[in-house]
């Protein structure tokens, strides 16, 4: 037996499991049926987000976490700190409009306060941007492969995903152009690109905006940026008032794990993102850890971090290519190898060799982090077959 509410009386009964846990079927309308309760139209083929694979418990063997994008290092000891004392007041509600943290994301990008929306992690402002721009049937443009969670904002929102295939691992951005009908809402462009790292410069992306009518959002996901030469999506800002630029704390910065993220963009819709967000979303000891981390100290050893990444990108595509492996010039915190049908195999050996890679989009995305994680990986990766990739 189970404790359900019954939908049809609203009273709180106690029900056999079968009567509402058990029962999936779709009924004559073609709905999905879970027990008496309907999941809604429009969350029809919403995908799961799957995230890079962790290491499980128990798993004791030393691992190489190169799935899912994250710095190697562990938080700045000050912003550990900020974060410590920020406990003390826990019981107290951070405030709700964020404005110290605003504030410092203004001062660190040169943006007014006004354009910028803040929230727990660049996915949920992407799935909110999309919210305030679109109505049900709208379009909503976007690459593949690209970051999954375009698919998921859109169709989250009653709109429709438009997916436009890379080419040469890179945004078709003429056939995304081509793509533009009387309903698209959003196009979203990631710069650089998840997973392949591929990134377009300001003059290509000019060039592309130019074309683009401005009643149509278009949004630069930079959620790498730092890691790219000659892309900076707030440069092209003052010419193209549709455009919407999302950022994140948790590559470059390293605090995957505090969720923060923000948007810059036109200041009404960031007043209505922050509206559509649920209120105090990001929690106070997060709002701590990144006022420390936007601190000109903090960002310095970011950027002494970034510049070692950027390094240790270049010796690891390096050392691929001399042993035959196909590597994409990668702008990013990672690179990717094209696989194709060994993708599972290549993914499953290095994983056999404890070390942690990311299979998607046709390849292994394999995070770029410290030279011992580089030398982990080139020992964990399988012979070559004579096949080319
Ligand atoms: C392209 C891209 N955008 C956004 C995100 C989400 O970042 P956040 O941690 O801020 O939610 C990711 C995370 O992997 C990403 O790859």
């Amino acid at each position: 037996m189970c404790d359900c509410r019954n939908p049809t009386g609203g009273r709180k009964v106690v029900q056999p499991v079968a009567w509402l846990c058990i029962t999936r079927s779709t009924n004559a309308h073609g709905r999905r049926i879970v027990g008496s309760l309907r999941i809604a139209h429009r969350l029809e083929g919403l995908p799961p987000y799957v995230p890079g694979r962790r290491p499980q418990g128990g798993e004791t063997r030393r691992q190489a976490r190169l799935a899912s994008n994250e710095v190697p290092w562990p938080p700045q000891a000050a912003i550990v700190d900020a974060m410590k004392a920020a406990l003390e007041d826990a019981h107290r509600y951070p405030d709700m409009q964020y404005t110290e943290l605003r504030d410092a994301i203004a001062a660190h990008t040169g943006q007014p306060s006004d354009r910028i929306a803040v929230a727990n992690g660049s996915t949920a402002l992407l799935r909110d941007i999309v919210g305030v721009l679109v109505e049900a049937g709208s379009e909503v443009i976007f690459a593949q492969p690209s970051f999954p969670y375009y698919r998921t904002a859109a169709i989250a929102n009653s709109a429709v995903p438009v997916a436009v295939p890379l080419v040469s691992h890179a945004h078709d951005l003429e056939a995304m152009h081509g793509a533009i009908t009387p309903r698209t809402r959003v196009i979203i462009i990631c710069n650089p690109n998840n997973p392949t790292g591929t990134a377009h410069t300001n003059a290509e992306l000019k060039k592309f905006l130019a074309r683009v009518p401005g009643d149509i959002a278009v949004i630069l996901d930079e959620a790498y940026v730092e890691f790219a030469t000659d892309v900076d999506g707030l440069e092209l800002m003052e010419e193209h008032p549709n455009l919407i630029v999302v950022r994140t704390l948790s590559k470059a910065h390293g605090l995957a794990g505090l969720r923060i993220g923000y948007a810059i963009g036109d200041s009404e819709v960031m007043s209505y993102v922050s509206r559509l967000g649920v209120p105090f979303r990001i929690d106070s000891v997060a709002v701590a850890g990144a006022l420390a981390a936007l601190q000109p100290e903090q960002v310095a050893e970011s950027e002494l971090r970034i510049a070692s990444i950027v390094k240790e990108r270049a010796a690891l595509t390096a050392a691929l290519r001399s042993r035959g492996w196909n590597v994409v010039e990668s702008a990013a915190n990672f690179v990717f190898l094209p696989l194709g049908e060994s993708t599972t195999s290549v993914a499953g050996a290095c994983e056999a060799n404890g070390v942690l890679v990311r299979p998607i989009g046709g390849g292994i995305r394999v995070t770029v982090g410290s030279a011992e994680d580089t030398d982990h990986l080139l020992n964990a990766l399988p012979a070559l077959s004579n096949e080319p990739c």
